[in-house]
């Protein structure tokens, strides 16, 4: 591959990484070919890790000419991808065709030596170019063009969204806007990769396996990175006894239980990353959490990053979202509608607390799509029934079965469109009897809530669990409360079309602009004396007035 021929490569992807509006048709299209193709989630996982272990991250100087650095870097070998982005200075993600080209270049990279300071000899695939002779490089006119790799601010989102045709068109924008590009997945997984090669100076045959949002079809760009450190292929699961009259067996140090383990490689691990890490600041070590993680945040790509070990049940709920995902292109849409609905109006936060959170909307989601007539997507025993031999997965006494070829799925009769799924999203659980029934995606019915919970959604596969135990009364009735402002809002005349010239916000983009509720101290008074008749002709009010740059502007999460 010529250098030319990477250049262009690459120059292209930034032309198509620009979000362009297209119409719902081709958007449908596009999933519909894409869902031919697609791959087992693990098959796809293990891929993207291989392409990671062949990847460096690279921080170069701001004006460094592209050609001239791709030229450089193909002298360890064949370059497949190489894109750029900023993050506390410029990276470059660069991925060779061979693992062979790592070494090479690691061989032709030094150790720099720093006055009055020292450093910890720990050789990674992070590094940075350095100009031998700066004058040179940076005279040239062709520097590099960044990536993006965060979401736009919400209050683009919404003028974008009012230039929409139709609801339905508004949901699959809010959708290409806000998901992962190719580019950032790539960079989340190498993320992976990285730490894989410091957690393998102590266990060099783990693996560290992505899961969450980053790897479900729900990721948010700007969406934390929720890894798992897998230390199976070492442990005795998979070994197999000797014949004859011998069996020899590692001496190693006992503790009290599994969780105890745990929390000890996670301590250590964690030192490692404080210590040694690349990049790696803000280590805190949670290991008294139910799941114990180590959170810190990894600078040269931008990502919050959550390590857990011993958590394969999360990689399974992880697959089953992205099978659901996979399934029909509405899912993911109205997921990601509702998420970014649910963030707008602080539903949901980037704080842990009593709020519910992405995982407990997307099961809410599915559950609703379930109950359709006819349903969109199966039931979750329904995707146990056509599991194959080999999707048979008991872990930690759990039964977590289900069909992992997507092709042995039939698609549904179900022809309704986002609008209407919009509204009676929003009619289902603005009048949901969450008093009584809990929500369950394994049946794909409603049963009798088994606790006092406010919201009860049983785990998928912890079925004894509730994934929202953390949420409170208030904040269920707050999630109600705006399922019902919004159904209502959808209802009224002029808010499933453009409002004409001008661009008002309107239908989805109507839905995302601060409410009442929201605006300050005084709202909050409000909001308890005003029948909800008022408040909502109040917020009706507010919007004809509300010009899309005054909505909230957080762009995170
Ligand atoms: P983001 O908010 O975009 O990060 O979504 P996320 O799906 O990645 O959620 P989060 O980072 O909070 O959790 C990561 C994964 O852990 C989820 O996708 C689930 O697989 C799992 N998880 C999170 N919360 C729960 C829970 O309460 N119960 C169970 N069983 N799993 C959970
Ligand atoms: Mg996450």
């Amino acid at each position: 591959k010529s250098i030319d021929n990477l250049c262009f490569k690459s120059q292209s992807k930034h032309n198509t990484s620009s979000v362009a509006v297209k119409s719902e048709i081709a958007q449908r299209k596009d999933q519909t070919d894409t869902i031919a193709e697609r791959k087992p989630f693990y098959v796809l996982q293990e891929e993207r890790l291989e392409q990671a272990e062949r990847s460096v991250l690279i921080n170069c100087p701001p004006k460094t000419n592209e050609k001239k650095f791709l030229k450089h870097l193909s002298s360890h070998g064949e370059i497949n991808t190489c894109f750029f982005y900023e993050s506390f200075g410029t990276y470059a993600l660069v991925e060779f065709s061979k693992k062979e080209s790592i070494a090479s270049l690691q061989e032709w990279t030094i150790i720099p030596s720093i006055q009055h300071e020292a450093t910890v000899p720990f050789k990674s695939r992070l590094v940075s170019l350095k100009l031998n002779n700066p004058g040179d490089l940076s005279s040239v006119p062709s520097s590099i063009q960044c990536l993006r790799q965060s979401a736009i601010p919400i209050n683009e989102l919404v003028q974008r969204l009012s230039g929409a045709d139709t609801i339905d068109q508004q949901l699959y924008t809010l959708t290409e806007t806000y998901q992962l590009t190719e580019d950032n997945v790539r960079l989340r997984f190498l993320v992976c990769s990285l730490l894989k090669d410091i957690a393998a100076a102590y266990f060099p045959e783990c693996t560290v396996k992505l899961f969450g949002s980053s790897v479900n079809g729900f990721g948010k760009l700007g969406c934390d990175l929720d890894m798992f450190l897998d230390l199976d292929g070492i442990s005795g699961r998979k070994s197999k006894k000797t014949a004859g009259p011998f069996t020899l067996e590692y001496q190693m140090k006992r503790v009290s239980s599994e969780r105890a383990a745990t929390q000890k490689i996670l301590s250590v691990i964690g030192e490692c990353i404080d210590q040694f890490g690349p990049g790696c600041v803000g280590v805190q070590k949670i290991l008294n959490a139910r799941c114990p993680l180590v959170r810190f945040a990894h600078q040269p790509s931008g990502f919050q990053c959550d390590l857990t070990a011993n958590n394969r049940i999360a990689i399974k709920s992880s697959e089953l979202l992205y099978l659901y995902g996979s399934l029909d292109a509405r899912v993911r849409a109205l997921v990601f509608t509702v998420r970014c609905w649910a963030r707008a109006h602080a539903i949901t936060s980037s704080i842990p607390g009593a709020w519910i959170t992405n995982f407990s909307l997307a099961m809410m989601v599915i559950f609703f799509l379930q109950k359709r007539d006819p349903p969109i997507i199966p039931t979750l025993d329904q995707l146990k029934g056509l599991a194959g031999p080999t999707d048979k997965q008991l872990i930690e006494g759990h039964d977590c079965t289900f069909v992992s070829n997507i092709n042995r799925i039939n698609t549904t009769e179900n022809t309704e469109t986002l609008e209407q799924l919009l509204k009676e999203f929003f009619e289902f659980y603005g009048n949901f009897s969450f008093s009584k029934m809990s929500i369950n995606i394994r049946k794909g019915k409603e049963q009798s809530k088994p606790d006092v919970s406010p919201l009860h959604i049983q785990n998928p596969f912890e079925q004894p669990l509730n994934v929202s135990k953390n949420v409170n009364q208030t904040q269920l009735e707050r999630f109600v409360s705006l399922a019902r402002d919004s159904a209502w809002i959808l209802q009224q005349d002029g808010m499933s079309h453009p409002l004409g010239a001008g661009a008002q916000p309107w239908g989805l983009a109507a839905l995302l602009l601060p409410s009442a509720s929201q605006t300050g101290g005084k709202g909050k008074k409000r909001r308890k004396r005003e029948p909800a008749s008022e408040r909502i002709k109040s917020l009706l009010e507010s919007l004809k007035n509300n010009k899309p740059n005054s909505a909230n502007g957080n762009g995170k999460r």
